[in-house]
């Protein structure tokens, strides 16, 4: 005989509602197999069936749906400047399993990996799903596309090393063609590079990157096998090109204008802000060994994004949690909920862009985001009001994802 899928009953004094953006006390949310298949108040009148596991998480817990980061970097070296080049793809990946965990361990059951050599992310995110290891589910995007000596390409060493990055490609045929390579080896998603960066040799932050004729064809191949793009735009141009060209999100968005914020409003564009970021870089980046130019990059744009966030959640523009984990330590995602509301949103909608919102974004919104019938188990919760104190968004105590607990220091 088969034998039924085990039923968990999770119970918790708070828990937070982010399809209807409120606070609902003494809940309960049974979860069997990989789902959850009821929410209700804890005073309700049904029998839990005999054999469920409880799990009391306290009267004073803070149940969620799992958090979610739109702009990551698991995989990769983690130190800056020319130390990065004693690390091996292998050893980026080794660094990968282990960020994976810490990502999971601080309540980020999804996340979306932009950028990453040697389809390593494709690697991380296969041996997490097949359960070989614990980590977030993963969307990934394989080799960012980027122009020659652009942002998304390494420009470091001199001619005679003939040094490329694997997604460099010029030309709308070309980008084509690395869409569909990208796709060919597993992505789930496209990243390009549509302005330069802070942390690229010679690339000025502002200037755009491929001309809109590339934009167009790298998102129409794209969108053709069914994939998002998101591009990398910090410059006023490059961030309307890329909306005009169709992109699903852009990233970073830090000199964002009047029109810009018009125009993704009109697409439906959503961004993917970065604003945690400045504290790091300009505080501790020195010490890793971030270069001058980099941190003089930095103290330009580090405010003005910032400022660009405050505009663009006034004027209604559809938000995701972007963090840039990698540039900072992984484990650190929670830390942007306090900036977000520093800098104009509400505690609730913080936790419903963290959450929901940037479910819509990775269109797995049927799936995850919300704590519903039918809806994949992936909760976390908090001791504490987390809309008091958003400080406590860094210490996440349970976790579970797939109807899987991976931590529970709450009982
Ligand atoms: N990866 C980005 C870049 O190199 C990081 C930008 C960080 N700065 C910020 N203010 N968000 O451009």
């Amino acid at each position: 005989a088969e034998e039924a899928p085990k039923l968990t009953v999770i119970s918790a004094g708070h828990m937070i509602d982010v399809e209807k953006g409120k606070v609902l006390d003494n809940m309960s949310v049974w979860v069997e197999g990989d789902k959850i298949i009821k929410v209700i108040n804890q005073n309700a009148k049904i029998a839990v069936p005999e054999g469920a596991e409880l799990i009391n998480l306290g009267a004073d817990s803070w149940l969620m749906p799992g958090l979610m980061d739109s702009h990551v970097h698991l995989v990769g070296s983690p130190i800056y400047g020319y130390d990065a080049y004693q690390h091996s793809l292998g050893r980026q990946l080794l660094f990968g399993v282990v960020n994976a965990e810490k990502t999971l361990d601080a309540g980020f059951t999804t996340v979306r990996n932009v950028g990453a050599e040697g389809f390593m992310d494709v690697a991380l995110r296969d041996a997490i799903n097949e359960g070989d290891i614990p980590g977030p589910r993963m969307l990934v995007s394989g080799p960012a596309l980027g122009i020659t000596g652009g942002h998304c390409d390494s420009n470091m060493l001199p001619y005679e090393f003939h040094e490329k990055a694997e997604g460099v490609a010029d030309g709308p045929w070309a980008v084509r063609q690395k869409v569909r390579e990208n796709i060919k080896y597993g992505v789930d998603v496209i990243k390009f590079c549509g302005t330069g960066g802070v942390f690229s040799k010679g690339t000025i932050v502002g200037a755009q990157q491929y001309t809109l004729e590339e934009m167009k064809a790298i998102v129409d191949e794209a969108h053709m096998a069914g994939r998002k793009v998101a591009v990398h735009a910090h410059g006023t141009e490059g961030i309307k090109s890329a909306i005009l060209a169709g992109a699903d999100s852009i990233e970073h968005v830090s000199y964002l204008d009047d029109e810009g914020i018009k125009l993704a409003r009109k697409h439906g564009t959503w961004f993917s802000m970065d604003i945690y970021n400045d504290d790091f870089i300009l505080q501790e980046g020195e010490k890793h060994g971030m270069t001058e130019e980099s941190l003089a990059k930095e103290r330009a744009v580090g405010l003005r994004q910032r400022q660009s966030f405050e505009r663009a959640v006034k004027a209604g523009v559809k938000m995701s949690y972007g963090t840039d984990a990698g540039v900072y330590p992984h484990g650190g995602n929670g830390k942007q909920m306090v900036k977000m509301v520093e800098w104009g949103m509400t505690p609730m909608q913080a936790v419903v862009t963290a959450t929901r919102e940037t479910s819509k974004l990775f269109g797995l919104e049927d799936r995850v985001g919300m704590i519903k019938e039918g809806m994949l188990a992936d909760l976390v919760a908090i001791k504490g009001d987390p809309l008091q104190d958003l400080t406590l968004f860094e210490k996440i105590g349970f976790v579970m994802k797939d109807g899987k607990v991976y931590k529970n220091t709450l009982q």
